[in-house]
């Protein structure tokens, strides 16, 4: 079957027209008739899913019943509060209609998840509904207690559940989760999110590479000399020391977000037109990764980080990871990825640059690598939509001497991009090609295994800087970090 192209979220149809550009892509899915929140007073919920809802309502496609679930003991006002202040700080409430149509859908539901009342409690609440999706929005700690709970008290029957990531902690947990996700719900009814693959920028990578032939031949080991990718973020943990302490940076964005980048970017084409065939090749990539090794990683801690809340005195966690990767593949073989991560770092932005090799003969003085980088390709994925080729261009004049330019292909300032609004509204419709297979995850915790018992104690780093010194040491080699441009 050839699932056609289709994204969700901010296309601009109609209900009705994506509907049928839906059941056009396959005629078997069906809408859920409600969307159940676990985690529904956390900060997540707070600053993505509600203003991703009220999205969807703006949109008029948000119709059915929303059901918070939590252990606070709120009224529903207080929720539709939360909901309206979690709208109001990350956007404009420019369609009243739309927001009171919104906080009339919402429900509320009380109860600590270890007790089954509180899924005898979601079922009355959800009254007629027979085809809920369940988002967990909840620490991973409880991903298990919840859909095991679903599974007793029936709310899976004809549902569909939503994992939050990250998808275990190591790769052992990942194949037990997805052991009991796939003991209470069928793999098509398993969604496993990774918000960087709803985003705008991160689709246009799929789309650049393979909507241009020029790129084909240079997109190998013959011409690509190394790739970094820097997800930068100039504010720390904020309220999330408890949940940090249990992943570090790591397992918070690298082995989800940052892969999902690299295996984007380094995936043979897709075999037929559709996202299975996306799927299947990314798979592959991660397959092929080498798995990492203390060497090729270093962890640094920002100073000031073992004071924020609930935060061990003597903490280890890393708020800061930059690492060397090899995809063992015909394509890319010899080529190093560099990555790199963390909380308080001198801007926020993340940066994909394609580093090329230089010219084979230095035919003149001011050729790189010896006078500055060779030709590049950089995507900017934020604060802008950046998509610049930067190449060498002579100076007016008697000597044969230049500078390098970049040809901007696309240069915006990012829209509001509201990766949840389209997940979400994909996943209630059943459309699961912007979530991961339980594959791909597996084979991306095989990477990290090695490094997430063995590595060396974390380095401290100043907020405001790069990181710890010795994570330029590992790129030296390869030019050097290139630090997002911001200007
Ligand atoms: C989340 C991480 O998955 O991604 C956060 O848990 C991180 O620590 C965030 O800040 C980054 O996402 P975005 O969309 O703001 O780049």
């Amino acid at each position: 079957m050839s699932i056609l192209w289709y994204a969700s979220g901010f296309s601009g149809m109609s209900e009705r027209e994506e509907k049928s550009r839906l059941f056009d892509a396959t005629d078997s899915l069906v809408s859920s008739d409600a969307l159940v929140l676990f985690g529904a007073t956390g900060d997540l919920v707070h600053k993505k899913i509600f203003p991703a809802l009220y999205a969807l309502a703006k949109r008029g496609i948000l119709s059915k019943p929303v059901v918070g679930v939590a252990r606070q003991p709120w009224s529903l006002l207080q929720f539709q509060q939360r909901a309206e202040d979690g709208i109001k700080s990350s956007c404009k409430i420019d369609d009243r209609q739309a927001l009171i149509h919104f906080l009339s859908l919402l429900r509320y539901v009380e109860g600590d998840y270890n007790d089954p009342g509180v899924y005898l409690a979601i079922k009355q609440v959800l009254a007629d509904s027979r085809r809920p999706a369940h988002y967990l929005a909840i620490p991973p700690a409880l991903f298990a207690t919840v859909i095991k709970g679903l599974g007793e008290s029936g709310l899976a029957d004809n549902a569909r559940v939503i994992v939050e990531k990250p998808f275990g902690r190591d790769l052992a947990s990942a194949r037990e989760l997805n052991n009991i996700a796939k003991s209470v719900f069928p793999e098509e009814s398993i969604f496993r999110i990774d918000h960087y693959l709803g985003k705008e920028a991160i689709m246009n990578i799929l789309y650049f590479r393979f909507a241009n032939s020029f790129l084909e031949p240079i997109w190998n080991r013959n011409c690509v000399a190394s790739v970094q990718i820097t997800l930068a973020e100039n504010f720390g943990v904020e309220s999330r020391g408890e949940f940090y302490e249990s992943a570090g940076c790591l397992r918070d964005v690298i082995q989800n977000h940052l892969f999902q980048i690299v295996a984007l970017l380094a995936m043979e084409p897709p075999a037929y037109r559709g996202y299975e065939a996306v799927h299947i090749e990314k798979a592959k990539v991660f397959k092929a990764m080498r798995p990492l090794q203390p060497e090729d990683i270093v962890r640094g801690q920002y100073v000031g980080y073992r004071d924020e809340q609930r935060v061990a005195k003597d903490s280890d966690v890393e708020t800061f990871c930059s690492l060397r990767l090899f995809i063992d593949s015909w394509r890319w073989a010899g080529v190093p990825w560099y990555l790199r991560s963390g909380k308080f770092l001198a801007a926020t932005a993340a940066e994909v640059l394609i580093q090329l090799k230089p010219p084979p003969q230095k035919l003149f003085a001011d050729s790189a690598p010896e006078n500055g980088r060779a030709n590049y390709l950089r995507f900017q994925l934020s604060p802008r939509f950046v998509i610049a080729l930067a190449a060498r261009v002579k100076r007016i004049g008697k000597e044969f001497v230049g500078e390098q330019h970049e040809l901007d292909l696309l240069y915006k300032q990012s829209e509001e991009d509201m990766p949840y609004a389209r997940l979400l509204a994909d996943a209630m419709a059943g459309y699961s090609v912007l979530y991961t297979r339980a594959d791909a995850i597996e084979a991306a915790w095989a990477v990290v295994e090695p490094v997430l018992k063995y590595h060396e104690s974390v380095i401290p780093y100043y907020p405001g800087s790069w990181g710890p010194e010795k994570s330029d040491t590992l790129i030296a080699a390869d030019g050097g970090w290139f630090n997002p441009k911001l200007e």
